[in-house]
């Protein structure tokens, strides 16, 4: 089964292509809930992937501007599918499954990717699956190794901030989320507030690592109650308050193209910061592990672009350690958006027998 992978739920056009054959047996299993190892899962291979990203665009605004992405997915997407045919030698009529992301995301760039794909179908006699954007973040595991089930899952995106139960590529239970900022957002608002470039996160990241944790100077956002949701708005404001009462941060601001490193209590605020993020997070999934009934859950999977978070990985890495799991996280490359995870995730479930009619909608808050 040849599968293409279509993402354009913000600001990356993104197109791949994703063959192999699925066990049916496994699709008999999956049907009857049977607790199933996917690690006997056949692998496909990922035959090529495109991506135009429109950081540069929107960093001019120091955000994404929903109307601007819409139009540069509408510029670029045929000509995205027009070259990875071209890379791959594949035709149009060789694919078997459309995957598309339709949602959480921007309502007129996830339909820009809907429409798209919706055509396509129609004109080759594809089959059609619509596929969520943040299970797929954590699917992209499978790209590169075996996945593994029950397991845990913890997104953290620019835009969310979720805990899963993931008891198949197709069952994803919601145990919590963020009530406000996802955590990359806070990672975004807090390097604006020091005149760090957008999107900020690696900034604040790299200052971390050459600083030192100071305990309590920030707060740990959001633990003293027993869910497992997330808070990051009072972490941003604490943040916000220290400058202020430390406007030598600002004055010693850094520029935009050289990062300057040498600002000691510069890279302590953000390894404090650091901290207390991959802290909250990583308190979190352990909380959700206890809850869990004893010992079912077999994995702990990482995605979105906070994974990248060297903090937020080597936390969460003491933790499985301590508890014997093992840590998913796909390469850098693919925890960030594209399209490779959409047509792995629809590979999955087509092949486990799922299907969309060409009436499928997008759905931006993001609900199957
Ligand atoms: O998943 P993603 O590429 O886009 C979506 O939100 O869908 O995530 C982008 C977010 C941004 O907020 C960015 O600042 C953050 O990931 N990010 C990081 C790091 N690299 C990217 N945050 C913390 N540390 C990093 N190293
Ligand atoms: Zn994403």
């Amino acid at each position: 089964m040849l599968c293409l992978g279509i993402e354009s739920s913000c600001d990356e056009t993104a197109l791949a292509l994703y063959q192999g054959d699925i066990d049916k047996s496994l699709l008999e299993k999956d049907l009857k809930s049977e607790k199933i190892s996917y690690r006997e899962f056949p692998q496909g291979k990922l035959i090529g992937s495109v991506l135009a990203s429109q950081a540069e665009l929107h960093a001019l605004f120091g955000g994404v501007v929903p109307e601007l992405a819409s139009r540069e997915h509408y510029r670029l997407i045929g000509k995205l599918y027009d070259k990875l045919l071209y890379d791959t030698g594949v035709k149009s009529q060789d694919i078997d499954l459309i995957s598309v992301a339709r949602g959480p995301g921007l309502l007129g760039a996830l339909l820009i990717g809907m429409a798209f794909a919706k055509a396509l179908a129609l004109g080759t006699n594809a089959k059609l699956i619509g596929v969520n954007h943040l299970e797929a973040h954590l699917l992209a595991c499978g790209l590169e190794q075996k996945l593994i089930f029950p397991a845990l899952g913890l997104l953290v995106s620019g835009g969310h901030t979720h805990i899963y139960r993931m008891n198949s590529p197709r069952e994803f239970i919601l145990l919590g989320k963020t009530l406000d900022d996802a955590a990359g957002e806070a990672f975004d608002k807090v390097s604006k507030l020091l005149n760090l470039p957008y999107p900020g996160g690696k900034w604040l990241d790299s200052l971390g690592q050459r600083g030192e944790i100071i305990p309590k100077l920030l707060p740990l956002p959001y633990l003293n109650n027993d869910n497992l949701n997330f808070s990051f708005s009072g972490l941003k404001t604490a943040v916000s308050m220290y400058i202020s009462k430390n406007p030598q941060l600002l004055t010693l601001s850094l520029e935009q193209e050289q990062l300057n490193t040498d600002n000691i209590e510069l890279n302590n605020l953000a390894a404090s910061f650091n901290h207390a993020v991959a802290t909250t997070v990583t308190e979190k999934l352990k909380r959700a592990l206890l809850k869990e009934k004893k010992g079912e859950i077999k994995a702990v999977y990482l995605a979105g672009g906070v994974a990248a978070n060297s903090f937020v990985r080597k936390y969460l890495l003491n933790f499985t350690n301590e508890f014997k799991l093992p840590l998913l996280i796909p390469s850098l490359k693919l925890c960030t958006d594209n399209a490779a995870m959409v047509a792995y995730t629809g590979w999955l479930l087509g092949g486990l027998g799922l299907h969309h009619s060409l009436s499928l909608n997008a759905v931006p808050k993001g609900q199957n």
